[in-house]
């Protein structure tokens, strides 16, 4: 079936499949970046370069917060790229802010911020819920089995983008098609390039109208609200940056989070018994299944010593957000999903001025999400041996391909 997914025909290509394959243990680290060897270590790459994994909390942070290191990995060559640092520039684009460094990133994103208000978070949230209740109840009208991640996990938080940009209904099968072949890692290269560039043609006819029609929606605040006003390539390469960061991390972290609160009756039956523990459990899972997997990475612009090692200018460095998240010195028993554990600073939405602009929205779908499954699906079980799930582990972002369930 198809999986929605980001960059991935490089991962296998680029990174020893000791720090990409997760081995026995789903939820946990891949062998290959587990204790050992230092905070920060070369990680000698399958085309020849060397990168640095960073896998200490604190290295992780300094990393994210310092202005030595360069997001813009395609005027910095990034040794993780598999294209020539002339193909990388001519890729450059004008609103995807997530690959700028300050000042022209802050410009984008206070233009973002701007809209993630509360009352629209609000909003969101009862559309959120509505959504998760109609697909919940289409799960149960059809029978007592369904496979989550198409049922479930994918749809919801991409028709939460379809409101925050403001799609309207009659568009959203065209959008959620083009979504699934443009991101699927499934698809041809060739099918995967036309459904872009049919995404691209969608988010430019989705710009125009709102710049003519403007509704209560994000997008068309930022078309209309942001001063400087941006141009019509930012906002539609900022509408697909949102999407792009917003609908496969939500929708593994649904998958996935599902699945290991399966796989930890103790914690899944606390946490029905206790609906107040939903924050924490939400948090726990974040830092517990980090699906950013190796996704965050940085160049140095300079030489900078780090946890001890000397790296050159030019160095790529790549955060070990799994490993971050389970140090020693942060958490006790880190690799124990602990929903009560008290709640303490975790990685899963990076660090810095990049730090994941849309968490508030990210926890409030899992909240809803998780708690609507739970409540309304009285005895949610797997359908199938916990080793027979198929994992989605050559993806950046990790996750569950398919999660067959079944209930009472
Ligand atoms: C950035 C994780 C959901 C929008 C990031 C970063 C991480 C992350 C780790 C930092 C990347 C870096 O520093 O290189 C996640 C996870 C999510 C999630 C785990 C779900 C559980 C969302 C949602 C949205 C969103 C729902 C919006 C609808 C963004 C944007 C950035 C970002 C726009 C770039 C921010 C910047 O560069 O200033 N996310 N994210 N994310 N995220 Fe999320």
């Amino acid at each position: 079936g198809k999986s929605a997914g980001v960059s991935t025909a490089g991962m296998r290509r680029i990174l020893p499949p000791d720090v990409v394959e997760r081995g026995r243990d789903p939820f946990g680290p891949p062998p290959g970046l587990r204790g050992g060897g230092g905070p920060v270590r070369p990680l000698e790459l399958l085309n020849g370069a060397t990168a640095w994994l960073v896998t200490g909390f604190d290295e992780a942070r300094t990393v994210l917060a310092d202005a030595r290191f360069s997001a813009d990995k395609l005027r910095h060559h990034d040794a993780t790229s598999l294209r020539p640092p002339q193909a990388q520039v001519a890729e450059r684009t004008d609103g995807a802010f997530v690959f700028m460094d300050p000042p022209e990133h802050t410009r984008l994103r206070r233009a973002l911020t701007g809209q993630f208000t509360v009352r629209r978070m609000r909003q969101l949230e009862s559309r959120v819920r509505e959504i998760a209740v109609e697909h919940v109840e289409a799960m149960r009208a059809a029978g007592t089995r369904a496979d989550l991640v198409p049922a479930f996990a994918l749809p919801l938080p991409s028709l939460v983008i379809c409101e925050l940009l403001g799609v309207d209904y009659a568009d959203r099968a065209e959008f959620q098609e083009r979504t699934a072949v443009g991101l699927s890692a499934s698809s041809t290269p060739q099918e995967q390039l036309e459904a872009r560039a049919g995404l691209h043609a969608f988010m430019r006819r989705l710009v125009s109208a709102k710049r003519a029609n403007p509704a209560d929606d994000l997008l068309s605040g930022l078309v209309h609200d942001a001063d400087p006003p941006l141009t019509d390539t930012q906002l539609v390469d900022v509408a697909l940056l949102l999407l792009t960061a917003g609908h496969e991390t939500t929708a593994n972290m649904l998958g996935l989070g599902t699945f290991a609160l399966l796989e930890h009756p103790d914690q899944l039956a606390a946490l029905r018994a206790e609906p107040g523990l939903m924050d924490g459990a939400v948090e726990e899972l974040l830092r517990f299944l980090s699906i950013i997997q190796l996704g965050v990475s940085r160049v140095a612009t300079e030489p900078v010593t780090l946890g001890g090692v000397d790296l050159p200018a030019g160095a790529t460095v790549v955060i070990a957000t799994p490993e971050a998240n389970r140090d020693p010195r942060h958490w006790p028993g880190p690799g124990t999903l602990d929903l009560r554990r008290a709640r303490t600073p975790h990685l899963a939405f990076g660090h810095g001025v990049h730090q994941c602009l849309g968490q508030q929205l990210a926890r409030i779908e899992l909240r809803i999400g998780l708690g609507e499954l739970l409540s309304r699906l009285p005895g949610l079980r797997l359908a199938v041996p916990a080793e027979q799930v198929p994992v989605r582990d050559d993806m950046l972002v990790f996750g569950v391909r398919s999660l067959p369930v079944t209930w009472s």
